[in-house]
């Protein structure tokens, strides 16, 4: 490094270090990390992509400090950027990586190290307090990337960055015209073999030029991390990428080094951020140059970007601190870009802050913006026909989790002859269509007997009832008998169903986008959907091998106050959960309704497994409750059938209005109702009375049968996996599975991932359909992990299905 000494002081953009950086280093070095291989049409799109942006300003938005805490496979950064892979930080700064990732520490930022790093991962990692990801050449001899890996994996990386876009380095026409050769010492400190006598010499005869996408499986399979592609410029290749399984997807053009007239990555960024819709993080990089281009990217479709040659121009200028105040300004210009565009945190940074001129000013033909500008609309041309755009529906339309039950049917259709573990449905071998009737009448001359007219019991079933619902004392007096559960008729809400009652009860409880609904995970989809339809923000809390942690709760719930953000309530099932099967222990529900009045946060509590499930069932948090911390949400679906919709809420917290008025929430309840169904269905309200009425109110009464069926249903699985999977096997393959005592539901691990692609060959070539874990994790998770639904079949089917289950895992254990 030579050059005249700069005062950092001076240097408040991007740009100062570059040029600071040029004027310090040698024309040889200096060329090798500017220069392309001759690509600069490349690397000068991409600087000219973000250069074309116009960012809508609004002013008086009211939006505060803006938010910038984002987060990326499970872990949260402290802004949506990282630092992206380069080799040999050492020629710049004599720490190297080192120092790279002290900076990226001190501005909570993570650092993908490249495989060509010039310090020892252990070094890296040692220095590290941010997140760090390797990224990952594959070489032709597999065992060299195989230590790779594993010797990152040992260091405490986190996550793999496989690039695609490099089947051999390219000619450096630069390099090759200064006759650019790595200075003495200047070496990967990872690898095994004798150093590089070019940048670019070994590399272009060890790389595996004939990868194809079957790499993602062998990183899996000698690797747990999550994997992610760069170097994807398609949307196609963005699809091939999601059906391979990929966590994560980086649009890059290597920084215009490899093919040159590559697009700029801002430019494709929409209609691959489109493709992907939401299944994976989507990052960017390539001439991200200040806060206001990563915002850019941000509304282009991108969750986060990483910068490149900005950093290597911040170690070059002064080693550790430049590298950390080149990151600072990028951070502060975000914050300044976010503040005056009205964006009050990075999840909420969409298109709309495009103000015209953008990777949208490409031409109309290509009609793959993330979602056009709104002022564009009219101009631009309709799908074809009177269609719409998806991207001007609702957002929630593009998450996977509303289209999860929609593939499952899917798959399910498509392989009529499989079993299938998936549907959490009731056994239907007990519904008899004529009770249908006999309710019907029971309920009429219950009425009638009541002193009602016959033209009361006419308006009973054929008009719009009252929105609360016509039935509330009876289900107030099944829930005396049944649970211990003592409210008035008034605290309830007849709903269609659990799912409107969780509908309701979040539209209430959540008033702005700092309210936070926490939720045990993994979690009924059903939560998630109302969360995604109404824009709310989830918090998962992970349930531990031994179940729901109240001791986790809390901490998710003073990290959200520190952050500034207004824990609402938490969601839970605690008997024999939905996906799990697990049970809170009556001890973790008391520490939970602890929990709830010291935090001063409700509990919504789901419990549709309770009645079907065979013995004494543990109290319910509403029989526990004393201070009015419960809204209880009911289903009769499982209990009497599922075709009536019938659920309800217990909502029997007090709310006062300014002027001192009191009501309940059932009340709240019941005007958000008045707007989404109006009232529930008289006539199936009738007939699930004339049910509870024919057991003199009890539910449980006309559930022995069914709890005694279903509880055989899941000791007769697990007889089944025991024999298929005797214990020695079981623990030499990593293959386990909980135990529930009652519900519909079981866990098992499995040692591959449990997505799609595994869940389409174990329909195809197996029989046997399940669901994948990971649909039930709202913030990642539970990859290995299946859920089996052991309600819907015959024993004959279990024990068929086990069997097709079990073959089906030993073989994609061995592929
Ligand atoms: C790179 N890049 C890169 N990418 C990668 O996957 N592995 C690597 O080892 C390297 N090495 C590398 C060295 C140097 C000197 C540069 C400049 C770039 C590409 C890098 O990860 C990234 O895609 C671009 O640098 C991002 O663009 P900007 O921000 O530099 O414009």
């Amino acid at each position: 490094m030579t050059g005249p000494d700069v005062d950092p002081a001076g240097l408040l953009t991007l740009a100062d270090y570059a040029a600071a950086a040029e004027a310090r280093l040698d024309r040889a070095v200096w060329d090798f990390i500017e220069g392309g291989a001759g690509q600069e049409r490349t690397l000068a799109a991409n600087l000219d992509a973000f250069d074309r942006v116009r960012l809508a300003p609004r002013v008086l938005a009211g939006a505060g400090r803006p938010d910038l805490e984002t987060k990326i496979l499970g872990r949260t950064w402290a802004a949506p950027v990282g630092i992206a892979p380069m080799a040999y930080h050492t020629m710049l700064a004599p720490a190297g990586e080192v120092s790279t990732a002290l900076a990226a520490g001190r501005a909570g930022l993570p650092l993908v190290v490249s495989t060509f790093a010039g310090r020892a991962f252990e070094e890296i990692a040692a220095a590290a307090s941010a997140p760090l990801w390797l990224q990952v050449y594959c070489f032709q001899d597999r065992s060299v990337t195989r230590r790779l890996i594993e010797r990152a994996e040992g260091a405490g990386f986190e996550a793999l960055v496989l690039t695609v876009d490099a089947p051999h380095l390219g000619r450096r026409l630069r390099d090759l015209r200064n006759d650019f050769r790595l200075p003495t010492g200047i070496t990967p400190a990872n690898l095994d073999g004798d150093g590089f006598s070019s940048p670019s010499g070994h590399a272009a005869t060890e790389f595996d030029a004939t990868l194809d996408w079957s790499v993602i499986d062998w990183l899996r399979s000698i690797s747990s991390l999550p994997v992610l592609v760069k170097g994807v410029l398609t949307a196609a290749d963005a699809r091939r990428a999601l059906v391979a399984g990929v966590d994560g997807i980086v649009v890059s053009n290597h920084g215009g080094r490899q093919l040159d007239g590559a697009p700029a990555t801002l430019e494709v960024l929409p209609e691959i951020a489109m493709a992907v819709a939401g299944a994976c993080p989507v990052l960017v990089d390539g001439g991200v140059r200040c806060g206001r281009d990563v915002l850019a990217s941000l509304a282009s479709g991108a969750d986060a970007v990483l910068l490149g040659r900005p950093v290597l121009h911040g170690l070059a200028v002064d080693g550790e601190t430049g590298a950390a105040r080149v990151l600072g300004i990028v951070t502060e210009e975000l914050t300044e870009a976010m503040a005056l565009t009205g964006t009050r945190s990075v999840a909420v940074a969409g298109p709309e802050l495009l103000g015209g001129g953008t990777a949208a000013e490409r031409p109309t033909e290509a009609p793959s913006v993330a979602r056009p500008p709104v002022q564009a609309a009219a101009e631009r041309p309709g799908p074809s026909g009177p269609g719409l755009w998806k991207d001007d529906l609702h957002a929630s339309l593009s998450d996977p989790v509303l289209d999860t039950m929609n593939f499952l049917n899917e798959v399910t259709y498509r392989y009529p002859e499989a079993v299938s573990f998936a549907p959490g449905r009731p056994y239907d071998g007990f519904f008899e269509t004529e009770q249908i009737f006999e309710c019907l009448r029971r309920y009429l001359d219950h009425l009638k007997q009541g002193g009602a007219t016959p033209e009361q019991v006419r308006a009973a079933l054929f008009q719009y009832g009252p929105t609360s619902g016509q039935i509330r004392e009876l289900i107030a007096d099944w829930l005396r008998q049944d649970e211990g559960i003592e409210v008035s008729p008034e605290a309830i809400v007849v709903t269609v169903g659990a799912q409107e009652a969780m509908l309701l009860a979040v539209r209430a409880l959540i008033s702005g986008p700092e309210d936070v609904l926490l939720v045990s995970s993994p979690c009924y989809v059903g939560i998630t959907g109302v969360a995604s339809l109404l824009d709310v923000a989830l918090t998962a809390v992970e349930e531990r091998p031994d179940g729901f942690s109240c001791a986790d709760l809390e901490t998710a719930i003073l990290a959200e106050r520190a952050r500034g953000r207004r824990p609402r309530a938490v969601y839970v099932i605690p008997d024999h959960s939905n996906p799990s099967g697990t049970t809170m222990s009556e001890p973790t529900r008391r520490e939970l309704l602890d929990v709830a009045a010291r935090q001063d946060i409700l509990i919504l509590e789901d419990s549709p497994y309770r009645l079907v499930s065979p013995g004494t069932q543990l109290r319910t948090l509403k029989a526990l409750d004393r201070d009015r911390r419960v809204v209880h949400l009911g289903s009769l679906s499982k209990t009497l059938f599922p075709g009536a919709r019938v659920g309800f809420a217990i909502a029997d917290q007090p709310v006062l209005d300014g002027s001192g008025a009191t009501g309940l929430l059932a009340d709240e309840l019941t005007k958000i109702k008045s707007m989404v169904t109006v009232n529930t269905s008289p006539v199936s309200q009738a007939v699930v009375a004339g049910m509870l009425l024919a057991a003199d109110g009890r539910a449980s009464v006309l559930n022995t049968r069914t709890a005694a069926y279903y509880g055989d249903a899941m000791r007769v699985t697990l007889e089944q996996l025991a024999t298929h999977f005797p214990e020695v096997e079981r623990a030499a393959l990593g293959v386990r599975w909980n135990e529930p005592s009652g519900g519909f539901f079981l866990a098992v691990n499995v040692p591959f991932r449990a997505d799609n692609a595994a869940l389409e060959r174990s329909a195809e070539e197996f029989g046997v359909i399940w669901t994948p874990m990971s649909y039930f994790n709202p913030q990642g998770g539970g990859e290995r992990s299946l859920r089996l639904s052991v309600s819907y079949l015959t024993h004959a089917q279990i024990a068929d299905g086990i069997g097709r289950l079990a073959r089906f895992i030993r073989a994609q254990a061995d592929a």
